[in-house]
């Protein structure tokens, strides 16, 4: 592990104990995102357990080319680096590290965490994380990042255009290395039963999660968009929406779940 100012080290290896040398950890004072990063790592061959947390993304990334917002301070921002087994089928696995994420957060006691499909993490009906995860090497890797709001900050609401949240509005601040160590901890466990048996195991307790169970909802993608009430997640991680036309299923792909408000 590299140092650099401002990040326990050895906070975080406590906390880790023997996972920890499943992660190799390197804390950046700024990088452009630490997905870019890990991308450009992925490529030089740098091993699955690395993780890049930085303290300042220039242009943290969220789907679609939107932009992710975080202060040194108010946020963790980080990426890990992970080989997958040959021939893994990868259905749901945004919603298997959302609910890493959800379950570390609970071991915090942090409480009202809820997953919204495909990829935020939510609390009381506001947006305190989100996941993206995209592939290197020619699909052989995936870049893990995680994007988790410490504290408000003014900035956000305004700019993100929709309700924002923190951990701290829930009634604690988290030093950054043990959110982080959680996190880390529950994935590796995680990532380890996903890689054996896929997205069942998982279900039912993304579903008991699911901040939109029973709510009237719209998917949109370029070109379409579908009215219903959500239905949770099946087997393989897609939607269920009940429509007028029956329950239909979608997967992740470039869509976007928004609760419905108004009548068409
Ligand atoms: P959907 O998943 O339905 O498309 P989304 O708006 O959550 O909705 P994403 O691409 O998953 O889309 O997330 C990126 C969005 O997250 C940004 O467009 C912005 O609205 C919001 N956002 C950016 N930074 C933050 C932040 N720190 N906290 C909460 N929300 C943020
Ligand atoms: C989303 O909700 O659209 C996903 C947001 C993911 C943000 C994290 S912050 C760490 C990592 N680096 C990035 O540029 N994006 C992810």
């Amino acid at each position: 592990m590299s140092s650099a100012p401002g990040f326990d080290y050895p906070a975080l290896l406590g906390l880790l104990g023997a996972t920890a040398a499943r992660f190799d950890v390197d804390h950046l004072p700024e990088c452009d995102s630490t997905n870019s990063e890990l991308l450009r790592r992925a490529a030089n061959g740098g091993p699955s357990g690395l993780v890049v947390i930085c303290d300042r993304q220039h242009a943290g990334r969220g789907r679609r080319g939107r932009h992710w917002l975080s202060a040194p301070g108010d946020s963790l921002t980080f990426s890990l680096l992970w080989r997958r087994p040959e021939r893994q089928d990868l259905s749901g696995l945004s919603l298997v590290v959302g609910l890493a994420v959800a379950q570390a957060l609970e071991a915090l006691e942090v409480t009202g965490i809820g997953l919204k499909w495909p990829n935020d993490i939510w609390r009381e009906n506001a947006k305190l994380g989100g996941i993206l995860i995209e592939t290197a090497s020619g699909g052989e890797s995936l870049v893990i990042g995680i994007g988790l709001n410490l504290r408000e900050n003014p900035g956000w609401t305004h700019d993100a255009g929709r309700a924002v949240t923190s951990i701290e509005a829930s009634g604690h601040l988290i030093a950054r290395e043990a959110v982080l160590a959680s996190v880390l901890l529950r994935l590796a466990a995680t990532l380890d039963q996903f890689s054996m048996l896929g997205f069942p195991p998982f279900r039912e307790d993304w579903n008991r999660r699911d901040a939109f169970a029973g709510k009237p909802v719209e998917l949109s993608g370029d070109r379409e968009r579908i009215e219903g009430i959500c239905r949770g997640v099946g087997d393989e991680g897609a939607l269920r929406l009940e429509t007028a036309s029956g329950l239909i299923s979608f997967n992740a792909g470039d869509l976007s779940l928004r609760i419905r408000t108004e009548t068409h």
